[in-house]
Protein backbone atom coordinates (compact mmCIF):
# COMPACT_ATOMS: atom_id res chain seq x y z
CA UNK A 1 0.00 0.00 0.00
CA UNK A 2 1.00 3.49 -1.13
CA UNK A 3 -0.07 6.67 0.13
CA UNK A 4 -0.85 8.98 -2.80
CA UNK A 5 -3.21 12.23 -3.63
CA UNK A 6 -6.46 12.28 -4.87
CA UNK A 7 -7.06 15.58 -6.87
CA UNK A 8 -9.43 17.70 -4.43
CA UNK A 9 -9.49 15.39 -1.86
CA UNK A 10 -8.17 16.63 1.16
CA UNK A 11 -10.99 14.61 3.71
CA UNK A 12 -8.97 11.98 4.51
CA UNK A 13 -5.59 10.07 3.00
CA UNK A 14 -5.87 8.03 0.41
CA UNK A 15 -3.93 4.37 0.36
CA UNK A 16 -3.46 2.78 -3.53
CA UNK A 17 -2.75 -0.77 -4.46
CA UNK A 18 -1.67 -2.14 -7.74
CA UNK A 19 -3.44 -5.56 -6.26
CA UNK A 20 -5.12 -6.25 -3.21
CA UNK A 21 -8.36 -8.62 -2.38
CA UNK A 22 -10.77 -6.19 -1.91
CA UNK A 23 -10.61 -2.25 -1.25
CA UNK A 24 -14.06 -3.03 1.12
CA UNK A 25 -11.89 -5.33 3.32
CA UNK A 26 -8.61 -3.45 3.87
CA UNK A 27 -10.77 -0.57 4.31
CA UNK A 28 -12.49 -2.37 6.86
CA UNK A 29 -9.11 -3.35 8.46
CA UNK A 30 -8.36 0.20 8.71
CA UNK A 31 -11.23 1.06 10.15
CA UNK A 32 -11.48 -1.28 13.33
CA UNK A 33 -7.74 0.43 13.68
CA UNK A 34 -9.57 3.90 13.77
CA UNK A 35 -8.99 5.33 10.84
CA UNK A 36 -10.19 8.81 10.33
CA UNK A 37 -13.07 9.77 8.18
CA UNK A 38 -12.64 10.19 4.53
CA UNK A 39 -9.92 7.63 4.07
CA UNK A 40 -9.57 6.06 0.52
CA UNK A 41 -8.75 2.86 -0.62
CA UNK A 42 -8.15 2.64 -4.06
CA UNK A 43 -6.84 -0.47 -6.22
CA UNK A 44 -6.24 -1.10 -10.10
CA UNK A 45 -7.16 -4.67 -9.87
CA UNK A 46 -9.30 -6.36 -6.96
CA UNK A 47 -8.51 -10.54 -6.44
CA UNK A 48 -11.28 -10.92 -4.12
CA UNK A 49 -14.09 -8.13 -5.15
CA UNK A 50 -17.03 -8.23 -3.49
CA UNK A 51 -21.14 -7.49 -4.10
CA UNK A 52 -23.83 -7.29 -2.74
CA UNK A 53 -25.69 -10.47 -1.16
CA UNK A 54 -22.09 -12.44 -0.69
CA UNK A 55 -21.73 -12.28 -4.76
CA UNK A 56 -18.55 -11.88 -6.79
CA UNK A 57 -17.47 -8.90 -8.05
CA UNK A 58 -15.20 -9.33 -10.96
CA UNK A 59 -12.23 -6.61 -11.15
CA UNK A 60 -10.15 -6.88 -13.47
CA UNK A 61 -7.18 -4.14 -13.90
CA UNK A 62 -8.30 -0.86 -15.87
CA UNK A 63 -11.65 -0.98 -14.20
CA UNK A 64 -12.27 1.28 -11.49
CA UNK A 65 -12.29 0.00 -7.61
CA UNK A 66 -12.28 2.02 -4.64
CA UNK A 67 -13.62 2.53 -0.89
CA UNK A 68 -14.06 5.40 1.46
CA UNK A 69 -14.81 5.64 4.64
CA UNK A 70 -17.22 8.17 6.29
CA UNK A 71 -18.49 8.02 9.86
CA UNK A 72 -22.30 8.36 10.34
CA UNK A 73 -23.97 10.15 13.05
CA UNK A 74 -27.08 7.92 13.16
CA UNK A 75 -28.56 4.62 11.00
CA UNK A 76 -27.83 4.72 7.48
CA UNK A 77 -30.72 3.26 5.78
CA UNK A 78 -30.16 0.98 2.73
CA UNK A 79 -31.23 4.22 0.83
CA UNK A 80 -27.88 5.77 0.78
CA UNK A 81 -26.50 3.28 -1.81
CA UNK A 82 -29.00 4.83 -4.47
CA UNK A 83 -27.72 8.00 -3.19
CA UNK A 84 -24.29 7.06 -3.53
CA UNK A 85 -24.85 5.91 -6.79
CA UNK A 86 -27.12 9.50 -7.85
CA UNK A 87 -23.60 10.96 -7.05
CA UNK A 88 -20.81 9.25 -8.95
CA UNK A 89 -23.63 9.48 -12.09
CA UNK A 90 -23.55 12.95 -11.39
CA UNK A 91 -19.68 13.08 -11.88
CA UNK A 92 -19.76 11.20 -14.88
CA UNK A 93 -22.07 13.23 -16.23
CA UNK A 94 -19.73 16.12 -16.21
CA UNK A 95 -17.28 13.73 -18.41
CA UNK A 96 -20.04 13.38 -21.03
CA UNK A 97 -20.81 9.96 -19.79
CA UNK A 98 -24.66 10.13 -20.94
CA UNK A 99 -27.26 7.55 -20.04
CA UNK A 100 -26.84 6.33 -16.96
CA UNK A 101 -29.35 5.17 -14.51
CA UNK A 102 -29.82 3.42 -11.19
CA UNK A 103 -31.42 0.12 -10.24
CA UNK A 104 -32.40 0.01 -7.35
CA UNK A 105 -31.00 -0.23 -4.64
CA UNK A 106 -27.20 -0.59 -5.93
CA UNK A 107 -26.29 -1.09 -9.30
CA UNK A 108 -25.64 1.44 -12.17
CA UNK A 109 -26.81 0.60 -15.51
CA UNK A 110 -26.18 2.02 -19.49
CA UNK A 111 -28.89 0.68 -21.31
CA UNK A 112 -29.98 -2.89 -20.40
CA UNK A 113 -26.11 -3.37 -19.24
CA UNK A 114 -24.83 -3.26 -15.65
CA UNK A 115 -21.78 -1.17 -15.51
CA UNK A 116 -21.17 -0.55 -12.11
CA UNK A 117 -21.74 -0.92 -8.19
CA UNK A 118 -22.13 -0.28 -5.28
CA UNK A 119 -21.78 -2.02 -1.57
CA UNK A 120 -22.33 -0.34 1.62
CA UNK A 121 -21.33 -1.88 4.66
CA UNK A 122 -22.24 -1.02 7.92
CA UNK A 123 -20.20 -1.42 10.96
CA UNK A 124 -21.21 0.67 13.93
CA UNK A 125 -20.46 4.33 13.35
CA UNK A 126 -18.56 3.70 10.81
CA UNK A 127 -19.74 3.05 7.15
CA UNK A 128 -17.87 1.61 4.14
CA UNK A 129 -19.18 2.65 0.76
CA UNK A 130 -17.47 0.59 -2.21
CA UNK A 131 -17.78 2.17 -5.45
CA UNK A 132 -16.96 -0.90 -8.69
CA UNK A 133 -17.11 0.59 -12.48
CA UNK A 134 -16.22 -1.18 -15.63
CA UNK A 135 -13.96 0.19 -18.15
CA UNK A 136 -12.97 -2.76 -20.14
CA UNK A 137 -15.26 -5.55 -20.92
CA UNK A 138 -15.79 -7.97 -18.14
CA UNK A 139 -15.86 -12.34 -19.38
CA UNK A 140 -17.34 -13.94 -16.46
CA UNK A 141 -19.94 -11.53 -13.98
CA UNK A 142 -20.88 -13.26 -11.72
CA UNK A 143 -24.39 -12.05 -11.42
CA UNK A 144 -27.91 -13.53 -10.10
CA UNK A 145 -29.51 -11.16 -11.73
CA UNK A 146 -28.35 -12.45 -15.38
CA UNK A 147 -27.72 -8.66 -16.52
CA UNK A 148 -24.63 -8.34 -19.06
CA UNK A 149 -22.09 -6.23 -18.25
CA UNK A 150 -21.62 -3.13 -19.40
CA UNK A 151 -18.77 -0.63 -19.89
CA UNK A 152 -17.55 2.67 -19.70
CA UNK A 153 -14.61 2.32 -21.72
CA UNK A 154 -14.93 6.33 -22.95
CA UNK A 155 -13.53 6.88 -18.91
CA UNK A 156 -10.06 5.01 -19.84
CA UNK A 157 -9.26 8.65 -21.48
CA UNK A 158 -8.77 9.65 -17.94
CA UNK A 159 -6.79 9.55 -15.78
CA UNK A 160 -7.94 7.13 -12.75
CA UNK A 161 -7.13 9.60 -10.25
CA UNK A 162 -9.39 12.44 -11.36
CA UNK A 163 -13.03 10.47 -12.29
CA UNK A 164 -12.19 8.79 -8.94
CA UNK A 165 -11.37 12.31 -7.36
CA UNK A 166 -14.73 13.54 -9.17
CA UNK A 167 -16.86 10.87 -7.65
CA UNK A 168 -15.59 11.52 -4.04
CA UNK A 169 -16.46 14.92 -4.25
CA UNK A 170 -20.15 14.37 -5.51
CA UNK A 171 -20.08 11.98 -2.85
CA UNK A 172 -18.97 14.29 -0.03
CA UNK A 173 -21.12 16.49 -0.53
CA UNK A 174 -23.93 14.57 -1.06
CA UNK A 175 -23.39 12.56 2.41
CA UNK A 176 -23.62 15.96 4.07
CA UNK A 177 -27.34 16.80 2.38
CA UNK A 178 -28.06 12.93 3.23
CA UNK A 179 -27.01 13.65 6.76
CA UNK A 180 -28.85 16.81 7.10
CA UNK A 181 -31.89 16.34 5.24
CA UNK A 182 -32.30 12.21 4.96
CA UNK A 183 -33.30 10.24 1.64
CA UNK A 184 -36.58 13.06 0.44
CA UNK A 185 -33.80 15.82 -0.43
CA UNK A 186 -33.02 13.13 -3.09
CA UNK A 187 -36.44 11.62 -4.30
CA UNK A 188 -37.48 12.34 -7.19
CA UNK A 189 -34.02 13.72 -8.81
CA UNK A 190 -33.28 10.07 -8.24
CA UNK A 191 -37.04 8.31 -9.40
CA UNK A 192 -35.90 10.47 -12.66
CA UNK A 193 -32.88 8.64 -12.71
CA UNK A 194 -34.21 4.94 -12.04
CA UNK A 195 -33.80 2.01 -14.45
CA UNK A 196 -36.80 0.33 -13.31
CA UNK A 197 -39.17 3.00 -13.26
CA UNK A 198 -43.06 1.85 -14.82
CA UNK A 199 -40.89 -1.61 -15.39
CA UNK A 200 -42.82 -4.71 -14.52
CA UNK A 201 -40.57 -6.77 -11.87
CA UNK A 202 -40.42 -9.54 -9.63
CA UNK A 203 -38.83 -8.99 -6.09
CA UNK A 204 -38.89 -12.47 -4.05
CA UNK A 205 -42.74 -13.28 -4.35
CA UNK A 206 -43.76 -10.14 -5.37
CA UNK A 207 -44.42 -9.04 -8.70
CA UNK A 208 -45.58 -6.01 -9.90
CA UNK A 209 -44.88 -2.38 -11.12
CA UNK A 210 -42.28 -0.34 -9.71
CA UNK A 211 -44.21 3.29 -8.91
CA UNK A 212 -40.76 4.85 -7.67
CA UNK A 213 -39.17 5.09 -3.99
CA UNK A 214 -40.71 5.69 -1.06
CA UNK A 215 -39.79 8.41 1.79
CA UNK A 216 -37.15 6.64 2.55
CA UNK A 217 -35.78 4.86 -0.61
CA UNK A 218 -37.96 1.93 -0.56
CA UNK A 219 -39.12 0.67 -3.68
CA UNK A 220 -43.01 0.55 -4.54
CA UNK A 221 -44.69 -1.65 -6.51
CA UNK A 222 -47.97 -1.78 -8.03
CA UNK A 223 -49.46 -5.44 -7.94
CA UNK A 224 -51.95 -7.39 -10.37
CA UNK A 225 -54.75 -6.71 -7.92
CA UNK A 226 -53.79 -2.61 -7.41
CA UNK A 227 -52.77 -2.61 -3.95
CA UNK A 228 -49.14 -1.18 -3.46
CA UNK A 229 -46.16 -3.11 -1.77
CA UNK A 230 -43.24 -1.41 -0.19
CA UNK A 231 -39.91 -3.45 -0.72
CA UNK A 232 -37.10 -2.71 1.56
CA UNK A 233 -34.69 -5.31 0.48
CA UNK A 234 -33.84 -8.07 -2.24
CA UNK A 235 -32.84 -8.33 -5.83
CA UNK A 236 -35.28 -7.11 -8.65
CA UNK A 237 -35.48 -9.23 -11.47
CA UNK A 238 -37.12 -7.49 -14.98
CA UNK A 239 -39.95 -9.28 -16.02
CA UNK A 240 -40.16 -9.39 -19.96
CA UNK A 241 -41.71 -6.44 -21.39
CA UNK A 242 -45.14 -5.99 -23.05
C1 LIG B 1 -22.72 -5.03 -6.47
O1 LIG B 1 -22.93 -4.82 -7.66
O2 LIG B 1 -23.32 -5.92 -5.85
C2 LIG B 1 -21.74 -4.15 -5.74
C3 LIG B 1 -20.35 -4.21 -6.31
C4 LIG B 1 -19.37 -3.36 -5.52
C5 LIG B 1 -17.94 -3.53 -5.98
C6 LIG B 1 -16.98 -2.60 -5.29
S1 LIG B 1 -15.39 -2.59 -6.06
C7 LIG B 1 -14.72 -1.71 -4.72
C8 LIG B 1 -15.31 -2.30 -3.47
N1 LIG B 1 -14.57 -3.47 -3.02
C9 LIG B 1 -15.29 -4.59 -3.09
O3 LIG B 1 -14.88 -5.73 -2.77
N2 LIG B 1 -16.52 -4.31 -3.54
C10 LIG B 1 -16.69 -2.90 -3.83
Amino acid sequence: MEKVELPGWDLGPVYFSEKIDSTNNYLKMLAGKGAPAGTVVWSREQTGGRGRRGRKWMSPRGGLYFSVLLHIQKGIKPSFSLVVGGSVIKALETRDVPGLKLKWPNDIFRGSKKVGGILCENLSGNLIVGIGLNLKPIKNLDFEEKFLPGNLGELQQYLPEEIIGLILRELKEDFQVYQEQGFCFFREKLQGRSFLLNRRVQVDNFSGEVMGYGEKGQLILKLPGGAFKEIWQGTVVLLEEG
